[in-house]
């Protein structure tokens, strides 16, 4: 479909109708490659995603080394083949580091709230990492986000001595499907999720109208459960006892260990690569705190 009030002054596909179609990769060709510069092209991509007043608080992490993928998987409690199969596995990391140097290199204080560093940084991490998706997706390959690395996410840290200012917050696999496309995960009523003017809940009949939605996935090879009931699912991950609540205390010892919250420079410890803001604290990769 041409659009006639369009950004583009050339014609570009039309993506509609092609997204509302994808579907998550978790089995993927082991002996599949995709070149290294094919997936830097991709990511290029990938990172003219929109970010936060243009400080692109990420990084991604390319973990290439098959032992460092089995540890990770390893620290992710495995079930997630996918992070071993996958041509590529990287980090989506907040990462607020760079920035804290960029600002070093030029004599100017930096700090990192807790909450809004972890937000912001979370917002440009994820909208790059998607946009990384869509452009993967495009050219046929598949991909599959792993949060799992929440599980580990402490050690994780630790074993790869990513420095304070930098946390990763999902993994991504890219690679070659093993199998044909399978069918489209559902979702709930668009309804549900778009609210007009102001947020109303969702009454009784839209409620069971998000199950009714939702229960048509069970069968899948991850989230199937024996009482194909949604809100199973729902409950392992936000119940009282679901992942959501025990992976906090991890993830909040991770946060104050990577200086969410406290870090207030990284200055430049080379010095010919400029100057030395003294009020900055030092980083020490693995420093418990
Ligand atoms: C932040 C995030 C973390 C995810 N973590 C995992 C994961 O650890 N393992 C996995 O198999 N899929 C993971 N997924 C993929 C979701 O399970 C998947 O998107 C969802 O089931 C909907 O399926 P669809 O993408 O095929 O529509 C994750 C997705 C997101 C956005």
């Amino acid at each position: 479909m041409s659009v006639e009030h369009g950004l583009w002054d050339e014609s570009v596909p039309d993506l509609v109708d092609s997204l509302c179609r994808r579907a998550t990769v978790r089995r993927f060709d082991p002996d599949g490659n995709i070149p290294p510069e094919e997936l830097r092209a991709i990511i290029d991509a990938g990172r003219k995603a929109p970010t936060s007043g243009t400080t692109q608080a990420y990084s991604f992490l390319w973990l290439r080394n098959p032992e460092t993928r089995a540890r990770v998987h390893e620290l992710c409690n495995r079930g997630s083949q996918q992070v071993e199969d996958a041509s590529h596995f990287l980090l989506v990391c907040i990462d607020v580091r760079r920035n804290a140097r960029l600002l070093d290199h030029r004599g100017e204080a930096f700090h990192l709230p807790r909450e809004m560093g972890l937000l912001e940084g979370a917002i440009d991490a994820a909208l790059a990492a998607q946009q990384t998706m869509v452009a993967a997706e495009s050219r046929g390959y598949g991909v599959c986000p792993i949060g799992n690395i929440l599980n580990g996410i402490y050690e994780i840290t630790e074993e790869l001595e990513i420095p304070e200012g930098v946390l990763p917050i999902f993994g991504l696999c890219i690679g070659i499907p093993r199998d044909q496309p399978r069918e489209n995960c559902p979702r709930v009523p668009l309804e549900a999720v778009l609210h007009e003017e102001t947020y109303d809940d969702a009454d009784e009949q839209l409620l069971e109208a998000c199950y009714d939605a939702m229960n048509q996935m069970y069968g899948d090879s991850v989230y199937g459960d024996d009482s194909r009931e949604w809100h199973g699912t729902l409950a392992r991950y936000w119940g009282p006892d679901g992942f959501m609540t025990r992976r906090e205390a991890d993830f909040s010892a991770t946060l104050d260990r990577q200086g969410f919250g406290t870090l207030d420079g990284v200055y430049d410890s080379n010095p010919s690569l400029g100057s030395r803001n003294e009020s900055c604290s030092v980083s020490t990769s693995g420093d418990d705190s």
